[in-house]
């Protein structure tokens, strides 16, 4: 199997092969951003449209920088400012935007399935940015590539996935992808914070933080995502700190060094301390980093770019 086909939604669609294609496309778009002249003229002539209908930063400059680097045209569309705030239904918006002969579209919406649902009704080619508590699949892929690079493997790697996992597209995308590649991922949060029946995703639940901290080889720690509770899932903002805090404290009785993931925003003092977030073992801004060539992987893939390095990031712009 060697494309994608139309769409990216999520990573629960995906194969373990085209998995491993997206992560092995981005090895070689790494070195594009390293390079004085950051470009190659792998998407030239293409037209791509961000929409954001929710509040980004990493991922929306990440996907303007992966698509300018590849010397793809692209507009940015927020939904203040657009006709959607005019009532406008998210089809209407894309297929105007279509009439002007666009080849791709980028969007984040607060609605599960938003993306899907776009990617059925439109020819060009979506690409899910996160949508509502669904999947955040570029998310997931480039945690994955950073516990690659890191382990040098994920077959048998330890994850464990800590927080607000009830409400995170990002805990989804990173269940099916680092399962389908064979690492045990583990959930550790508040009851009330973990889905219902997660067990039959294949994770193992740590109940308490210190049974993830002795489980695990890597922590991926989720902000606590207060503008989606609906209602009062914990006690307090201290009171979580205080049983759920990734502290050094409790990382000193590790039995070993974990690796440090958040894919941010992230609330520091409370799902984790300063301390650990800019420690030595954080690889929360390399995980930034890795996010960039991820996005250039997969929206090369998407465009029918052929797999290899040569192929994806060969070339200069003048
Ligand atoms: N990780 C992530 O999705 O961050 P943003 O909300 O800033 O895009």
């Amino acid at each position: 199997m060697t494309g994608l086909g139309k769409d990216l939604v999520g990573l629960e669609p995906l194969s373990a092969d085209q998995l491993r294609l997206i992560l092995d496309t981005a090895e070689p778009f790494k070195e594009v951003s390293e390079r004085q002249i950051k470009k190659v003229p792998a998407l030239r002539g293409k037209t791509i449209v961000n929409l954001f209908f929710e509040a980004s930063t990493r991922t929306r400059i990440s996907f303007e920088f992966a698509e300018k680097r590849l010397s793809a045209d692209t507009v940015n569309v927020a939904a203040s400012g657009s006709s959607v705030s005019k009532g406008e239904t998210l089809v209407d918006t894309a297929k105007n935007l279509e009439a002007m002969r666009i080849d791709m579209v980028v969007i984040r919406h607060g609605s599960s399935g938003a993306a899907s649902f776009l990617g059925q009704r439109i020819a060009s080619n979506v690409i899910n940015a996160g949508d509502g508590k669904h999947e955040h699949p570029t998310q997931g892929l480039l945690d994955m590539l950073t516990l690659r690079d890191r382990f040098k493997r994920l077959q048998g790697l330890k994850v464990a996935i800590c927080g607000d996992v009830l409400h995170s597209r990002v805990a989804r995308s990173n269940i099916w992808g680092l399962t389908k590649l064979g690492a045990e991922v583990g959930v550790c949060g508040p009851p009330p914070l973990l889905p219902r029946n997660i067990e039959e995703l294949g994770v193992t639940i740590l109940p308490r933080i210190e049974d993830a901290i002795a489980w695990a080889d890597a922590l991926n720690i989720l902000r606590l995502q207060l503008e989606r509770m609906t209602a009062g899932f914990i006690p307090s903002l201290r009171e979580y700190n205080r049983v759920f805090g990734v502290t050094t404290e409790r990382l000193k009785k590790a039995p070993k060094d974990l690796l440090i993931l958040h894919p941010g925003p992230m609330n520091r003092g409370v799902e984790i301390d300063s301390d650990v977030a800019d420690g030595e073992h954080s690889v929360i801004l390399p995980q930034v980093t890795n996010g960039v060539a991820v996005r250039m992987a997969v929206l090369y893939l998407l465009a029918g770019g052929r797999p290899g390095p040569q192929q994806a990031a060969g070339g200069e712009e003048a």
